[in-house]
């Protein structure tokens, strides 16, 4: 597969685009009247509180893919938390406070990222390599992830470690992590 062309969310149509994929490539089926408010709560709170950690991969002139993130999870939650709108954290607290912690410290930046099923292969490592590099450049000492299983061959695959896991009913949630320095 060709390589994806990487860019940021220029346009209302991109975000819906990233919305939509969020909706699509989620765990579990999204009922058809939740599907509009679901999109929203996992991606405009990154749209409105850091915009200029947001990532597309293009291909065939549509959205193939996104990646969504911060390098400070720290000011990312504090500003949604008290202006909104609020991230879907769900889960991720039921981790031991001092994980949590030491999430926030020593991996302060996190993602999302999500590819629609027929531009898999090659698509996701593009848009972390491409998110790492910037946070880089801006000096983070790492990044973290929350996700369920099947991706987190994915992460390591990528470089990222377990820090931590926990069963959330009957699936286990991971929380991953990756040094940059
Ligand atoms: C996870 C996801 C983003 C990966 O995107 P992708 O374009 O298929 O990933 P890539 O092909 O760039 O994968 C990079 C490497 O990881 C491997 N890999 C990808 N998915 C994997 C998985 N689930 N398990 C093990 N390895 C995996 C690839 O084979 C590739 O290996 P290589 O570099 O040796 O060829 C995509 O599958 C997806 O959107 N899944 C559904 C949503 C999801 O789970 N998102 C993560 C939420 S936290």
């Amino acid at each position: 597969m060709p390589a994806p062309i990487l860019d940021r969310p220029k346009s209302p149509d991109d975000w819906s685009q990233l919305r939509e994929i969020c909706v699509e490539t989620a765990a579990r089926e999204v009922a058809p009247g939740q599907r509009e408010a679901f999109g929203r709560l996992w991606i405009d709170p990154y749209r409105r509180w850091a915009p200029g950690w947001a990532y597309v991969a293009r291909r065939d002139g549509r959205v193939a893919g996104y990646l969504t993130g911060c390098a400070s999870s720290a000011r990312f939650y504090a500003a949604s938390l008290a202006f909104g709108p609020r991230p879907r954290l769900g889960s991720n607290l039921r981790f031991p406070a001092a994980l949590l912690a030491r999430l926030l410290w020593s991996y302060p930046a996190h993602l999302h990222v999500n590819v629609r099923a027929a531009y898999r292969g090659g698509t996701g490592r593009a848009l972390v390599e491409r998110f790492e590099a910037d946070l880089r450049a801006s000096g983070a000492a790492g990044l973290h992830v929350f996700c369920g299983a099947a991706p987190v061959g994915f992460y390591l695959k990528l470089g990222f470690r377990e820090l931590g896991r926990l069963q959330a009913g009957p699936a286990p949630i991971y929380a991953l992590g990756k040094s940059l320095r």
